[in-house]
């Protein structure tokens, strides 16, 4: 085993795109790796101080979306340039954004699966950022990213994970195995 420093490196994270209102009512996305679940129906993320944070000072609804192999460029894209700096943002993008069904924030349907969420509390804020508690309110899916038994079907996805260690997104793969089933086999 060869032995690395303390890094960022909880393998796999995800690639979530953050979506929100700028004041002037124009859509918003950032990406965001430092996320998960904080419970049953809540998620935590580690936000920084962002354009999308001083939306969420005025509106706490957002959406989060799980970035695809399809959407990878401009995924990375609206991780590395923020609307601060450039108003073509989101037009650079390419992405369609229709306003959330039970939130004031935009859902960019390029995406096979959306969270609509609102902030509930935030924890350690500081000068550069807080990390953000927020309830799932509802979750939208893509009726052709559906399985059999109408539930969303990440297999068909193309879901990407950010790979931390080379600065990379990976390509979720193929299902290996039945949770909470297979390990009986041990039992
Ligand atoms: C792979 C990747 C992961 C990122 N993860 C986070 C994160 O977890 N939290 C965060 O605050 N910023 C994160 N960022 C940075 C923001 O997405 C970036 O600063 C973005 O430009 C902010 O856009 P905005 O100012 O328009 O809101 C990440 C960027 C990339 C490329």
């Amino acid at each position: 085993m060869t032995s690395f420093k303390p890094n960022a490196w909880v393998l796999p994270q995800p690639v979530l795109i953050i979506g929100t209102y700028n004041a002037d009512g124009t859509p918003n996305a950032m990406n965001a790796a430092w996320g998960g679940h904080w419970d049953k129906t809540q998620i935590v993320i580690s936000m920084g101080i962002h354009a999308t944070t001083e939306n969420l000072a005025i509106s706490p609804d957002f959406t989060v979306s799980f970035a695809t192999t399809d959407t990878v460029v401009a995924s990375d894209f609206v991780g590395i340039v923020s609307a601060k700096n450039d108003p073509q943002k989101m037009a650079k993008t390419g992405w369609t954004a229709v306003p959330a069904e039970h939130v004031n924030a935009p859902v960019f349907i390029d995406f096979p699966m959306t969270l609509e969420c609102r902030l509930v509390q935030k924890y350690e804020e500081s000068e550069s950022g807080y990390c953000l508690v927020a309830d799932i309110v509802n979750i939208l899916c893509d009726e052709q990213y559906l399985a059999a038994d109408g539930k969303p079907d990440v297999e068909k996805m193309k879901i990407i994970t950010f790979d931390p260690v080379h600065m990379g997104y990976i390509e979720l793969g193929e299902r290996v195995g039945n949770a909470f089933a297979d390990g009986k086999k041990l039992k």
